[in-house]
């Protein structure tokens, strides 16, 4: 099984962990001349941003291929899934094999601009991730069908938000950012970031014009000299399944600069 995961805050990769199989982090290979994949089983695991999948995960639909006897996809969401997923299996069919299964799964909420982490962390338990967690992983493994159907409301929120101009997810990001006097340039910020937007020199760190806006070097800056100029709260958030050095495995992009062109 591969499954091919986004990730800033590790919810998505605890979910790819624990499903298993080979997992294949799609900042590391969307610049491949080729996304050509084979196996029995296929996944993708992504967090839902704006009603739907970030923009690189889009472009990775774009490009890639493959082919399986059961394809799945998991979206992971904060508050309000829209119809995030029943548009990911409709998209699907046109392009390449549609997802045999799409189910969306309630973990907490990492965008900063609209929720304090410190609420989100406290409705864990309310959430039934867990329970939802376990119920996933099992139809995956059992290659159970889901068909992902959307309310009329949840269709028409999507409509919406998808169609009016989303300043913090389109545009330059650069001036969202502000960077404190604790900063000590050690540059956890560049590696966690899953679009090479960031370089560190020893006069301060600068943002580019790439940004996902996926709030990764903000969350899991060591120092916290990092906020936006709107956000609801301090507090920061990382998946505890998850460990930093496997964030930075997966979004390091500094040492692969090739074909980074803004997005
Ligand atoms: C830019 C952005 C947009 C988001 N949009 C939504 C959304 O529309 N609905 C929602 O429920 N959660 C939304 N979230 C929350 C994330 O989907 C959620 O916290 C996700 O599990 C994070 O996954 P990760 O830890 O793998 O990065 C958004 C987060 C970000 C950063
Ligand atoms: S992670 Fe934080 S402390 Fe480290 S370079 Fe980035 S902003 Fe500065
Ligand atoms: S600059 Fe920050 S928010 Fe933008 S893509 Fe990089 S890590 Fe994500």
């Amino acid at each position: 099984m591969l499954i091919f995961y986004f990730t800033a805050t590790g919810n998505s990769l605890s979910v790819a962990k624990r499903i298993g199989g080979e997992l294949l982090s799609i900042p590391q290979i969307i610049d491949r001349p080729e996304l050509d994949f084979k196996d029995d089983a296929i996944g993708l695991v992504f967090p839902i941003y704006g009603y739907g999948p970030p923009k690189m995960v889009k472009r990775f639909l774009e490009k890639a291929t493959w082919a399986a006897e059961y394809a799945f996809a998991i979206g992971t969401y904060g508050n309000k899934p829209g119809a995030a997923m029943e548009n990911m299996q409709n998209g699907t069919r046109r392009c390449q094999r549609p997802f045999d299964y799409a189910e969306s799964l309630l973990m907490v909420d990492n965008y900063l601009p609209y929720y304090d982490t410190k609420d989100q962390i406290a409705k864990l338990g309310e959430k039934r991730t867990e329970e939802n967690l376990v119920r996933i992983v099992e139809e995956v493994k059992a290659r159970r069908p889901r068909w992902a159907v959307a309310t009329q409301s949840q269709r028409a929120d999507t409509m919406f938000v998808q169609s009016r101009r989303r300043p913090f997810l389109d545009g330059n990001k650069a001036k969202s950012y502000l960077v404190d006097e604790t900063c000590d340039r050690c540059g956890v910020c560049a590696k966690v970031c899953p679009a090479h937007n960031i370089e560190v020199a020893h006069d301060g760190i600068s943002f580019l014009e790439r940004c996902e806006f996926c709030l990764a070097c903000v969350h899991l800056c060591p120092q916290r000299a990092l906020r936006l100029r709107r956000e609801k709260g301090r507090a920061r958030f990382m998946n505890p399944e998850v460990t930093l050095d496997e964030i930075i495995e997966a979004n390091n992009r500094t040492n692969n600069q090739t074909n980074l062109a803004p997005t």
